[in-house]
């Protein structure tokens, strides 16, 4: 039975923009391939929740969700009032945490009629996933002050990578390569100046890549890494990054196909002991929010993801031809990408596009 129980959380700022265009495309997508939706809203993990209770979600969040095939998020923050390390580790860290979503999966493809900042790159030059570990690493609660307030102030804070995190998220990444036409695994590494972690990062990629002889590797300092994003994207196919180097690269990578704001992003607990969460790469854009011109691809691309995950195919397909066909029509494009149609005419345009 094809009935699909969706948690929706639209969150802050442009997130409560882009949800209901996502949400409009999945209904549409819902009605012309056979199945149903059944939604659960949620009225937390937002600012205002936080205003009105001092913490973003309830304690008994976890039973409120319950178990749904998965949840659909907009995005979290709103630094005037809740100052940012609260608010997202009160939220999305926690989900990924608590839902051991331990892979967020991220494409970077320059769609056709997108207008592409760099110069000479054409659809087809850019096609790669960053598959960014979710978990651990660089995001971690380890550590402490010391002396506060004197001029002796000590502030540390661990990087913890453990040997089962990191193998896991390196398997998922050379699994993920095998399913493509290159076959290649680039490796984001700082083995050079953070002398403990990522030299045992680089050996756990060795040790990978031995069980794969089909798949080819490499691997890159990440400041030179971000280098080649902007002047070679073409080589790559994909990368495989700690969660802080993720983080970057999978902003980067979309600014260098047009915007941020059509990267969407599938946080995935791969065994499905627990559901997978999908959302946009970006964040509630308080510049921007309330004014109705937020690009809803990332949300609707998240969708899409959602879908294929579901076991869905051939409609997360069909949201993606959607989308392209939107895309390559500055009249139905934001802002962000030199088009004049605000959200909803955007989200709009792709639910009409379905077939
Ligand atoms: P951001 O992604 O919200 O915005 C960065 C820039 O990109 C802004 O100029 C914004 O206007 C633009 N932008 C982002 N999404 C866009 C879209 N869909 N269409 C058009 N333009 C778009 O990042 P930020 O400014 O660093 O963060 C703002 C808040 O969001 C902070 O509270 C931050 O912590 C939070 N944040 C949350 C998530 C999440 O929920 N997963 C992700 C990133 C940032
Ligand atoms: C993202 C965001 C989050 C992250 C922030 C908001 C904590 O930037 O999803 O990329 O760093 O993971
Ligand atoms: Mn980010």
């Amino acid at each position: 039975e094809r009935n699909y129980k969706i948690s929706v959380i639209p969150g802050d700022g442009i997130g409560k923009e882009v949800m209901p265009e996502g949400v409009r495309v999945l209904e549409r997508a819902a009605g012309l391939y056979g199945f149903t939706l059944d939604q659960t809203w949620h009225d937390f993990a937002n600012c205002d929740y936080y205003a009105r209770h001092g913490q973003m979600m309830p304690d008994d969040w976890k039973a409120q969700i319950g178990d749904p095939h998965a949840i659909f998020f907009g995005a979290v923050g709103w630094p005037d009032t809740v100052p940012d390390h609260i608010s997202l580790w009160q939220s999305i860290l926690q989900f990924r945490r608590e839902y051991d979503q331990y892979i967020n999966l991220r494409p970077v493809r320059l769609m056709p009629g997108v207008p592409c900042p760099l110069a000479g790159r054409e659809p087809g030059d850019i096609d790669f996933w960053v598959v960014r570990e979710n978990t651990e690493g660089e995001y971690s609660s380890v550590g402490g002050k010391m002396f506060p307030g004197t001029p002796r102030e000590i502030v540390m804070q661990e990087t913890v990578m453990t040997r089962h995190g990191t193998e896991r998220v390196l398997r998922y990444a050379f699994d993920l390569a095998r399913t493509r036409e290159r076959r290649h695994v680039t490796s984001a590494t700082k083995s050079n100046g953070i002398a403990i972690s990522m030299p045992w990062w680089d050996e756990r990629v060795e040790e990978m890549a031995a069980h794969y002889p089909d798949v080819t590797h490499d691997k890159y300092h990440i400041d030179i890494l971000c280098a080649q994003f902007v002047m070679n994207p073409d080589r790559f196919d994909v990368v495989v990054a700690s969660n802080l180097f993720g983080d970057i690269l999978s902003d980067l990578g979309p600014a260098c196909t047009g915007t941020i704001g059509v990267a969407p992003s599938a946080n995935i607990n791969p065994e499905r002991t627990t559901p997978s969460l999908f959302e946009p790469v970006h964040g509630s854009a308080p510049d921007i929010a309330g004014k109705g011109i937020a690009n809803p691809i990332g949300q609707i691309w998240s969708a899409a993801m959602m879908l294929e995950h579901l076991g869905e195919p051939d409609a997360a397909a069909a949201i993606m031809r959607a989308v392209e066909t939107v895309l390559a029509e500055p009249g139905l494009r934001t802002r962000d990408l030199k088009g004049s149609a605000d959200t909803e005419q955007c989200g709009r345009a792709v639910a009409e596009a379905l077939s």
